[in-house]
């Protein structure tokens, strides 16, 4: 079986932090969202990954490479307009042949894995299976109906009316079948080839789709507040593990991470809570639910439930909360003050909070 990682998009909706950075890369517990996807394709036993590029692909293959540092050999594929999840099956052609294939949303993340959805796809092998996760309100999805065997009978790209509460989330399992239904449908209303419309084309023409239902935590990363809400859901598995400098005068609480060349310095950490590689926390608070990425910059300042990318600083802001802080932006109050603050601050911006 080989794998296919969509990386392609313009994702908008995590604006601003598209404009500079792709959302697959977006880190989750200080690790890039697509990583944590292909350790999820390594967990099948696959190691034949297609990656599909859009313009922000030399971002994508300088983290990525041949992609031999995560086991796997990476074959990037371009996609000059993001046309559809179909589009980029049908892109991905020459390097799929006739193999079966994992198909793999670079945005989506499922912590517990999709191991038990792959040995069901191996053992039965339908023409497709899809792995459908049950939420109170599935309209920004595809929608499955399955019958008490586990067969789709019917699917709908983001319904306004949805018949089931069944989403389909960002993994399929494929056999070469699916090319010949992408071959027959036509582009949606927002004119892109559906993968969904491609899924019930089969359906239609009798093949057997089966859907394997996730139960574990799934996030689709599309949005500030989902980033956010899957940092915390990471963190509550991280193990307290400090390899960087701690002084006498902090205090560590739990699951703290201190990686190597971290500092903390009169500051107080509670976890769950990450400080990354090179990052110099003084005369602060941080934590809980919250990853500082590598080479930051704190002082005088407290923050929880937030993430603070590669190379932000932020000083005197008293109380930053559910905030994203965008890489090497600065932040700061010149006084400092008592207010609480929710920031989502872009890369490479200089923002300076009232008190
Ligand atoms: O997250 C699950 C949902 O993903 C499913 O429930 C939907 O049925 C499915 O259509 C898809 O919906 P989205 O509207 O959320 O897809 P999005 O446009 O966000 O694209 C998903 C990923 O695929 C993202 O990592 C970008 C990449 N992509 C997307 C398009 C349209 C490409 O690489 N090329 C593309 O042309």
């Amino acid at each position: 079986m080989k794998a296919l990682v969509l990386c392609g998009g313009s994702g908008t909706r995590l604006r601003p932090f598209s404009y500079s950075m792709p959302k697959q890369l977006m880190p989750v517990a200080n690790r890039p969202v697509v990583e944590h996807v292909l350790e999820n394709i390594r967990a099948l036993g696959v190691d034949d990954v297609g990656v599909i590029v859009g313009d922000r692909a030399p971002e994508i293959s300088a983290l990525l490479g041949d992609g031999s540092r995560l086991g796997l050999r990476i074959t990037y594929i371009p996609q000059e307009q993001p046309l559809g999840l179909a589009h980029c099956v049908s892109l991905a052609r020459d390097f799929l042949g006739d193999d079966d294939f994992v198909m793999y949303l670079g945005d989506n993340m499922l912590p517990q894995g999709v191991a038990d959805a792959a040995e069901e796809f191996r053992r039965l092998r339908p023409q497709a299976q899809v792995v459908v996760h049950k939420v109170p309100d599935p309209r920004a999805f595809g929608v499955a109906e399955v019958d008490p065997d586990g067969r789709v009978t019917r699917l709908v790209e983001k319904p306004e009316r949805p018949r089931t509460d069944l989403a389909l989330t960002g993994v399929y399992f494929f056999t070469p079948a699916i090319h010949r239904a992408i071959a027959k449908i036509e582009p949606s209303a927002r004119g892109e080839l559906e993968i969904t419309d491609a899924i019930q084309q089969l359906v239609t023409d009798g093949a057997t789709v089966r859907a394997r239902e996730y139960t574990g935590y799934w996030k689709d990363t599309g949005r500030v507040e989902d980033v956010l809400d899957c940092n915390r859901e990471l963190l509550t598995a991280v193990r307290r593990d400090v390899a960087g400098q701690v002084d006498a005068e902090s205090v560590l609480i739990g699951q703290v991470v201190v990686e190597p060349g971290a500092s903390v310095v009169c500051s107080r950490i509670v976890g769950p809570a990450i400080v990354g590689a090179g990052s110099v926390v003084a005369h602060s608070e941080v934590g809980p639910y919250t990853s500082i990425g590598r080479d930051c910059r704190l002082t005088d300042t407290r923050v929880d439930h937030s993430i603070v990318l590669d190379g932000a600083s932020v000083s005197k802001v008293p109380s930053l909360r559910g905030s994203l802080i965008g890489r090497s932006a600065a932040v700061s109050s010149a006084d400092g003050g008592v207010l609480h603050h929710r920031l989502v601050v872009g890369d490479h911006t200089q923002v300076e909070v009232a008190a």
